[in-house]
């Protein structure tokens, strides 16, 4: 059966991409349920997809999808193009209040509020979405017995890391505010975590952990105000780029194609009570280089301008560094990113591109 993704070609060619992979093998998958909550974000919507894919290409009995979001910030449109498949529902449900569902055999838990522009705007539902959301998810899975629960954590865990801590290891304890404008995702992440590692320690709940470190690609819309899509938005408009800072502060990024394989390696593992990193350890970038290389890949005559930012906390508790150690998740579920961030950025454009056409028509 062909996928009915009419606009959405790169998304579409990633995910092939993902499943082409003979290291990747997510067969587990087929016959079972799995409950995925923020499924309408830019994260879990890539995620509702792969497995949409082995429905419709691998799986002679379907993964049931059950699909949660409150859209604070997802869009009923990620979802869309599913909107009549027999092995999806959606529920437009906060994850924080408590609600049924069928049994199911596992649990992704991506609700959140992830933009820090998004989280210093609304820090109580990003407290309660990572609280008593995750504690209401945990709970779920162990009414359901679960065969595996993921709790998508960050590398925000680690605050803003000591020089010899970078990269970042899982085991690094972090520098982390508590009372900055920040510490409601920080801090509401690392208590989820505690959380969950208490439901493995003590209901031998099969929990795993992972911590993102900066996924970028098509679904992380120009408004989201992360770097790579508010970078993005001036470049694609033709104007120059503005960076509300010194330019000096690195990340490394990574594309979604291929964390999404490491969040399915970890959830399908057998490491419980585990944490593991998520990101590309190829390539830190400074702000300035990023805007620099975003400039060469959509129009050399623009130029990068530094303006102050009108959000008085823009970078308060702002980590300078940020890089992930991946030696573990390498080791244990060989998961080996494949995308350089200039083919992410790429393909990233070539999406926004096709959006954007497809908008004026
Ligand atoms: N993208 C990254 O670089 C990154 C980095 C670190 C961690 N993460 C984590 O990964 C997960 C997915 O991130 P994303 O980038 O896709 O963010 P996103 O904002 O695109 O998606 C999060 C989704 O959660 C939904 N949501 C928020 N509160 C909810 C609630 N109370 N009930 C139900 N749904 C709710 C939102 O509507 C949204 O659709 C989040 O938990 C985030 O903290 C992401």
């Amino acid at each position: 059966m062909a996928l009915s993704y009419p606009s959405l070609n790169i998304v579409k060619e990633d995910i092939a991409g993902i499943n082409k992979n003979p290291a990747n093998d997510f067969s587990d998958l087929e016959g079972s349920s799995i409950l995925i909550t923020g499924a309408a974000g830019f994260v879990c919507s890539y995620l509702v997809d792969v497995i949409a894919y082995l429905n419709e290409t691998k799986f002679k009995d379907f993964c049931k999808i059950i699909a949660v979001d409150n859209f604070i910030t997802g869009f009923p449109r990620n979802l869309g193009h599913l909107k009549n498949k027999p092995y999806i529902k959606v529920i437009n449900k906060d994850v924080s209040e408590p609600f049924n569902v069928e049994p199911v055999d596992y649990v992704v838990h991506g609700a959140s509020i992830a933009s820090p522009s998004f989280y210093r705007r609304y820090p109580f539902e990003t407290m309660r979405v990572n609280v008593d959301g995750t504690w209401k998810m945990l709970d779920l899975a162990r009414k359901h017995n679960v065969k595996s629960f993921m709790y998508m954590s960050s590398s925000e865990v680690y605050g803003d890391p000591l020089p010899e801590s970078i990269p970042t290891p899982e085991d690094y304890r972090g520098n982390v505010s508590c009372t900055g404008p920040r510490a409601c995702y920080d801090e509401s992440k690392r208590f989820g975590e505690t959380l969950s590692m208490n439901y493995y320690s003590t209901y031998k709940l099969p929990v795993k952990i992972t911590r993102t470190f900066n996924v970028y690609g098509p679904r992380l819309y120009l408004n989201d105000k992360r770097v790579i899509p508010d970078l993005l938005s001036n470049a694609l408009s033709n104007q120059n780029i503005i960076l509300y800072s010194d330019g000096k502060a690195t990340r490394s990024f990574c594309y979604i194609a291929d964390a999404i394989t490491g969040y399915l390696k970890v959830l399908l593992s057998g490491f419980n009570g585990d944490v593991f990193n998520v990101g590309n350890d190829q390539e830190e970038i400074s702000m300035a280089n990023l805007a620099k290389l975003i400039i060469g890949l959509t129009n050399p005559r623009l130029k990068v301008i530094h303006k102050k930012s009108s959000e008085k906390e823009y970078l308060t508790d702002n980590p300078q560094r940020r890089c992930p150690d991946l030696t573990k998740i390498k080791m244990k579920l060989k998961y080996h990113p494949e995308y350089s961030l200039k083919d992410g950025l790429k393909s990233t454009i070539l999406w926004h591109r096709f959006q954007n056409n497809k908008q004026k028509i």
